[in-house]
């Protein structure tokens, strides 16, 4: 199978962004910024061009971060977003999610505090999560939280959601043709996230555009 590459996209990801949607993306990215532990490690997935790196970093000074992506130019720009001192606690790993999973020589008990999935699950298929998720999950330890923004189709008013639905296809066509993008419409990522037992509480949901884009956190229950 094809397997999409950013690199094409990545010297004009952020103005495209901003063209379409202003702030209203980074906005959504940091929507559970505070909720990020303070201290420990930081799984970032599918990183992108770093500019919630670069917040998060500035805003979590004890917290390490590993950031994979596959493409290079993302990362590239990325990294540069970053001071030097700011660089030494992230750890660039440049492969796809999936390689990395079978390939992390991390003990198994080296657990993450927080995964971060910022308009990457929709990267992937539903089948794909189905096996994707449950593994993620996994080097979570208990306690750990799991933050998602994601486009949704509004539901209202009618007008709306047939815009929404118009938008995210032309995104996806977009993708597929400058990125090699093999997905073709939004997953349900809350369902495996739900089967691998993290839990979405009822004020840990934020939407923003009138329900086009959502930020979710959550949680991985605690042992006690
Ligand atoms: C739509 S962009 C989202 C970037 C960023 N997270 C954001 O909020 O804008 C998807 C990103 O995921 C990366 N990516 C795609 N497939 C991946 C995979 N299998 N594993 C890790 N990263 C992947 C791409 O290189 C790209 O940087």
């Amino acid at each position: 199978m094809q397997r999409a590459d950013f690199d094409r996209v990545a010297g004009v990801y952020q103005l495209l962004e901003k063209a379409v949607f202003r702030s209203a993306l980074q906005k959504t990215r940091c929507g559970f910024l505070d909720a990020l532990p303070c201290q420990g490690k930081a799984l970032v997935l599918g990183e992108g061009d770093g500019r919630f790196l670069k917040a998060a970093v500035e805003a979590k000074k004890e917290l390490r971060f590993v950031a994979i992506d596959p493409s290079q130019a993302m990362q590239a720009t990325a990294r540069g977003r970053l001071l030097p001192e700011e660089r030494e606690r992230v750890e660039f790993v440049h492969a796809r999610v999936e390689d990395w999973l079978e390939g992390d020589a991390r003990p198994a008990g080296e657990a993450f505090d927080a995964v971060v999935t910022h308009f990457f699950l929709d990267c992937f298929s539903n089948q794909e999560l189905q096996s994707l998720v449950p593994r993620l999950a996994s080097r979570l330890r208990p306690g750990g939280v799991w933050v998602v923004s994601e486009f949704r189709t509004p539901s209202a008013p009618w007008w709306w959601r047939m815009a929404g639905r118009g938008l995210i296809a032309v995104m996806y066509g977009f993708f597929r043709i400058t990125a090699g993008l093999q997905a073709t419409e939004l997953p349900d990522h809350r369902k495996p996230l739900r089967e691998a037992g993290l839990v979405l509480p009822a004020d840990a949901e934020r939407v923003a555009l009138r329900g086009l884009l959502a930020s979710e956190l959550w949680h991985v229950p605690s042992c006690d």
